[in-house]
């Protein structure tokens, strides 16, 4: 197996699973928006304030091109990653892909805290930010349920959880 890409929701804990996920099989771990952010030199969310969703979305797909062609690595996507352009199924022919599904009310919880980092949920009241969640999840499971494997992260809430994950996104892919 050459890499591993991890998709899902915002908070869904991709980045912290295929941090501990590249650690255990000793491969390297890559966060595409950290990736993103060092080829710009910015933030996140000066891509966004400075180019727009759109420009964001063009750079993201760039790059997503080229990481999805390193071996031997761990990547995790931003959340909207599969669904822009063609690149849930680009993805799949690069690696298997697993969808780390969270409940609503799981992805609140970690996201509340962190809502500031994140262009698309800055600015949201604490109402606004579930019901946001809910709607763009919904808009975006028919991309994310795209992916060869799914798992259900949702009772593995907690972070201090993560081995458990980990070790069932190992058996899920029989690694
Ligand atoms: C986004 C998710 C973010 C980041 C950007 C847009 C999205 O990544 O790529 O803020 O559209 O869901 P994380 O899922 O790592 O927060």
């Amino acid at each position: 197996m050459k890499r591993i890409i991890l998709i899902g929701y915002m908070g869904a804990g991709k980045t912290t699973i295929g941090k501990a996920l590249a650690q255990e099989l000793g491969i390297a771990f890559y966060d595409l928006d950290w990736y993103i952010s060092n080829r710009m030199r910015k933030t996140i969310a000066q891509i966004f304030e400075e180019r727009g969703e759109d420009g964001f979305r063009q750079i993201e797909r760039n790059m997503l091109h080229e990481v999805a062609e390193f071996e031997d690595v761990v990547i995790s996507c931003g959340g909207g990653t599969p669904c822009f352009f063609d690149n849930i199924d680009y993805m799949n022919q690069q690696a298997p892909v697993v969808y780390l599904k969270a409940d609503p009310e799981v992805l609140y919880k970690h996201l509340a805290m962190s809502k500031n980092d994140r262009p698309l949920l800055r600015g949201k009241s604490q109402d606004e930010l579930i019901v946001f969640i809910r709607e763009q999840l919904e808009k975006r499971e028919p991309f994310y349920t795209k992916a060869a494997y799914s798992l259900d992260v949702s009772l593995m809430d907690d972070f201090t959880k993560i081995k458990n994950s980990v070790a069932q996104v190992r058996k899920l892919l029989n690694i």
